[in-house]
């Protein structure tokens, strides 16, 4: 085996007081190697690479090149030690072309002259096509993240990361990336992929890391291993969890998805011929990578995605009679008692307005039941005081800024708003993103309560012990395809981690 590029040791980093992003992780990356980093969503993957291309700093460990210890606190830093990292998100100037793209930042020295001439022999080495006149704006996502790799290559990269660089390519672009990845292997230069299926990892991978909560849990050889042992290490022994989970009697059919699709802006079918029916005193749970569809699947059932011809979601309530949702409007589907609560990153972006007080945001949902223009204060200001009460709210007063409120009191008044407007559909989506157990727990217990009033309950998970313990039946979701129907009480986790990385073949 060649030397060791990059070594890491007893790496440590947290995010706040609680949250534990990555845990006494050692990890090596061998010039001349394609490593996979797996794990399940929020494992760490991402930041333990931030810290080798200088976006984040450990909190204690040590990083050695080359076998010398080395300290990393900017991109340039990383860059002068030759690691260069694509991230999800690309950082190109749209308004620019490939090549001021490249040269941006650089010295003066790099003319366009010699950036033409080298650009020209890396393409030519390793196998990329480019337009270096194109302008980002005109590129498909597979022209920008090539722009992205010749970049960092340009820049001398000798150890590249890649963070989930498929998860936007077409199956064909997937090929040609690996192709170029193997090319850059044989070529000395090290190269972690960061992505969650498996079939790629076993496809592309030297070696497989895989972490999970933080920790470095093992590295195999891809010769020694296979689909259903990196499933096993992904997601490791089940936890049994203290969450109540009762039986609702006399089930009726609220909601009849039928081959519903969602497309993306670039044609990708994010949800793709989804069919499931939803029940009253249920709780559906929805385990997928993130990423996955959930997220369009449950905006598309709320109006707000555009689903392709043939889409049908039958509404069934007997306050409301018999409604097809598909094409009405966000807000007639929020009065026939739908109500989305949906926790996306920027969770004040969406569901909360960060300057207003608690009361204002309540108020927010509920206004269009009023009168008139003569708002009521007095009703909301109660409604405030009871969700404060009923969810142990910590604020200062009820008018105080949410977006001044820690992430789980904001988090507290976004569903309990949502329970407050009494639905008879609640879709959550990640509700406990980032709450600490307890706070999550009560969010739990909210959710069970609303299932035994005989509410339809949907939750989008991330935490697969979560997901078992708490829904009665499991839906899971693979690049946009319902992969799985599981009963929440009988089904394995490995089955679970399973379907949500591994397409299964259509019949
Ligand atoms: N800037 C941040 N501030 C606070 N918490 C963070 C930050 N970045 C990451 N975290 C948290 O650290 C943990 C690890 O996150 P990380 O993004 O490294 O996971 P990941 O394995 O890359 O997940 P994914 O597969 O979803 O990309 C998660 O709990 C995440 O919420
Ligand atoms: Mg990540």
């Amino acid at each position: 085996m060649n030397g060791i590029a990059i070594s890491m040791r007893g790496i440590n980093k947290r995010f706040g007081k609680k949250i534990i992003a990555n845990k006494d992780v050692d990890l090596d990356i061998y010039h001349g190697e394609i490593l996979s980093l797996l794990g399940e969503n929020g494992s760490g993957k991402t930041t333990l690479m931030n810290m080798l291309s200088g976006v984040y700093y450990p909190d204690s460990g040590e990083i050695l090149a080359d076998g010398k210890p080395v300290t990393i606190t900017s991109p340039k830093d990383a860059y002068d030690l030759g690691i260069g990292m694509i991230h999800q998100h690309f950082k190109l100037i749209d308004i620019f072309t490939a090549l001021e793209n490249i040269l941006i930042g650089l010295p003066k020295d790099n003319t366009e002259k010699k950036c033409r001439q080298e650009v020209g022999d890396i393409c030519q080495r390793y196998g990329f096509d480019m337009d270096l006149d194109k302008k980002v704006y005109d590129m498909t996502v597979s022209e920008k993240e090539t722009l992205e790799i010749v970049k960092t290559l340009y820049r001398g990269a000798k150890i590249l990361i890649l963070d989930e660089p498929t998860a936007v390519l077409t199956p064909q672009e997937i090929t040609r990336l690996f192709t170029i990845l193997r090319n850059m292997r044989d070529d000395g230069k090290a190269i972690v992929i960061i992505t969650h299926k498996l079939n790629e990892v076993m496809e592309i991978s030297d070696r497989i890391t895989v972490l999970r909560k933080g920790e470095n849990i093992g590295t195999v050889m891809k010769t020694e291993t296979d689909e259903q042992k990196l499933t096993e290490m992904m997601v490791g022994e089940k936890i049994t969890l203290d969450i109540a989970r009762d039986f609702v009697e006399n089930k009726a059919k609220r909601l009849e998805v039928k081959h519903l699709t969602v497309e993306n802006s670039d044609g990708k079918k994010v949800v793709d011929d989804v069919t499931f029916d939803l029940y009253s005193g249920e709780i559906l749970g929805i385990a997928g990578i993130s990423g996955s569809g959930q997220k369009e699947l449950l905006e598309a059932i709320m109006g707000l995605q555009k689903c392709d011809p043939g889409s049908s979601v039958i509404y069934n309530s007997t306050a409301h009679g018999v409604h097809e949702l598909v094409g009405l409007s966000t807000r007639q589907i929020i009065q026939y008692g739908l109500h989305l609560a949906f926790v996306p990153e920027d969770r004040l972006g969406m569901g909360l307005v960060g300057n207003m007080g608690m009361t204002d945001n309540v108020m927010l949902k509920r206004y269009r039941k009023g009168k008139g223009p003569f708002l009521h204060r007095r009703q909301p200001e109660a409604t405030a005081m009871k969700i404060k009460d009923e969810l142990e709210v910590v604020t200062p007063a009820l008018d105080y800024p949410v977006r001044r409120l820690s992430g789980g009191n904001v988090q507290k008044i976004l569903v309990g708003r949502e329970i407050n407007n009494k639905p008879t559909v609640l879709m959550t989506a990640y509700a406990v993103r980032g709450l600490d157990i307890n706070t999550s727990y009560a969010i739990y217990n909210l959710l069970n309560e609303q299932k035994k009033k005989g509410v339809a309950v949907i939750y989008v998970g991330e935490d697969l012990d979560v997901l078992l313990a708490l829904c009665d039946r499991i839906m899971v979701l693979c690049s946009g395809r319902m992969n799985g129907m599981l009963d929440g009480r009988t089904a394995e986790k490995e089955e679970v981690g399973y379907l949500m990385t591994h397409l299964k073949e259509e019949a």
